[in-house]
């Protein structure tokens, strides 16, 4: 069976800055990611990994390229068109976990819905189920302050599933944690992929997890090196 594309970056180009003060930081990067793959972004510090992530999730614009989702152009979406995208069709998940300190972790993971339905019992509901899937249901009147980074991380990725995103983006999730923690979230990531076929793509530059991911795009220098592929088991 040929399998959908769900994003295809074609010639992508993010240039930084003008003059002497001026960074090529994407230099015309193409690939394509099918639904339901599991990819990484890796390279070298400087590469270029989170600028391509920035523009993916239209939080940058590109100097040029295409991004097509889906088979539809989001370069070319206006402004309000763009917000919409983000909210409902992609999970982002930081590095540094990003939950408001001032919610807990019940609230925190309600927040992308209550945008559009209020905070409901509905939609209480739904984080409740997707907190108890994290492991983590008592820690539902916990504040972000009180968890662990692997715990906060995993009510991240509680709030990007809320949603019921296209794709799950995440921006080296497991950078800022121990080497069992990561593991974790890397397997709850690697679950979502194989039991929900969600599809997603992080950025990662630790060589243990290479293991778990369909292919590892490889960047230097702004370029896309090569595209290693395994076997799927
Ligand atoms: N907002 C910015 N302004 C100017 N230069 C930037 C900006 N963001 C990133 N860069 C530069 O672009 C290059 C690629 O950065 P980045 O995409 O963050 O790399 P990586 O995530 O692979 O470490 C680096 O040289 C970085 O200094
Ligand atoms: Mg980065």
């Amino acid at each position: 069976m040929v399998k959908e594309n769900i994003l295809s970056v074609k010639n992508l180009v993010r240039t930084y800055g003008k003059g002497r003060a001026k960074t090529e930081a994407v230099k015309g990067i193409s690939f394509e990611i099918s639904k339901g793959e599991f990819v990484a972004l890796s390279g070298p510090s400087g590469s270029g990994k989170s600028t391509t992530f920035h523009q993916i999730s239209l939080l940058d614009n590109p100097t040029s390229g295409i991004i097509s989702f889906c088979g539809q152009n989001i370069i070319k979406l206006n402004d309000e068109e763009k917000s919409n995208f983000r909210l409902k069709k992609i999970g982002y998940i930081f590095q540094q976990y990003e939950l408001l300190p001032e919610l807990t972790a019940l609230e925190n993971i309600c927040l992308p819905l209550m945008v559009e339905k209020g905070y409901t019992n509905e939609v209480k509901q739904k984080a409740e189920k997707i907190l108890n899937e994290m492991g983590l249901i008592e820690r539902t009147d916990h504040y972000p302050g009180e968890l662990s980074g692997g715990e906060q991380q995993r009510i991240a990725i509680a709030r990007a599933l809320v949603k019921e995103p296209e794709i799950i983006l995440a921006d080296e999730p497991t950078a800022n944690l121990d080497s069992l923690s990561g593991k974790k979230i890397m397997e709850i990531l690697k679950e979502l992929n194989k039991k929900k076929d969600i599809t997603i793509f992080v950025i990662n530059h630790e060589r243990e997890f290479e293991k778990y991911f369909n292919r590892i795009i490889r960047l230097k220098d702004g370029k896309i090196e090569k595209i290693d592929r395994k076997l799927r088991k």
